[in-house]
């Protein structure tokens, strides 16, 4: 059988991602392909477990590095027991975030280095990266602007301030030119409805192989 394709959405906080994959996802599902929504953190029982501790507003004294292996964690329990599983049986997958999140936020965010997070990361995936990558691309200003308004609840890296939003929008640029042959970046800053059709020809057409 031939495996799915691993496609992930990525992108600073506020920029959408959760809203447009849904409705990109829908969609195609209305037309018949098979897809697979997840997210990370979480996705799995145990990840999202874990997403929890590591959200949790309470948790003030997480440190940068134990932050960085608990999302390395949740992504290995996430990719064997849903990502991988799926893949196998020709089902496609589409994960909101995967491991350029680690690269941006704990690499660059949190200043622990792309590379040092990228090798702890090794460990967890074993390699497995995604197919191609749709990035939803927003300044950190209008993205914090954004959840501010719109949100009820801030988790514990959305409370973090500017700086540390720039500094991850800074380290997705950088991920942006390590992985470019991946990545499709999709102007964010716009109405959100033009987000989802540029999104959905743009997976539409990876999974068509017109992409
Ligand atoms: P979400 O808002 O997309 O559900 O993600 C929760 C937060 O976790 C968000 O602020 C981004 C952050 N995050 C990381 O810092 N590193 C990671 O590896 C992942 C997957 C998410």
């Amino acid at each position: 059988m031939e495996q799915g394709k691993f496609i992930t959405f990525e992108g600073p906080d506020g920029s959408g991602k959760t809203t447009v994959s849904t409705a990109v996802v829908k969609r195609l599902q209305e037309e018949g392909y098979a897809i697979l929504l997840t997210r990370e953190p979480g996705g799995s029982k145990i990840a999202e477990e874990i997403r929890n501790v590591i959200l949790d507003p309470a948790n003030t004294a997480m440190d940068e590095r134990t932050e960085a292996l608990l999302y390395a964690a949740q992504r290995r329990q996430h990719l064997v027991e849903i990502v991988l599983p799926a893949l196998a049986q020709g089902t496609n997958v589409i994960s909101d975030r995967f491991v350029d999140s680690s690269l941006a936020y704990q690499g660059c965010g949190r200043h622990l280095g792309m590379d040092a997070v990228m090798n702890i990361n090794q460990f967890a995936i074993e390699g497995h990266m995604p197919d191609r990558t749709i990035f939803l691309d927003i300044p950190a200003e209008l993205g914090l602007e954004r959840i501010q308004k719109n949100r009820a609840y801030l988790d514990r890296l959305d409370q973090e301030d500017i700086s540390f939003h720039e500094a991850v929008f800074e380290g997705y640029q950088k991920v942006i030119r390590q992985y470019a042959e991946r990545m499709i970046i999709i102007d964010a800053s716009r109405e959100v409805n033009e987000v989802i059709e540029d999104s959905y020809q743009a997976v539409k057409g990876i999974l068509d192989g017109t992409r």
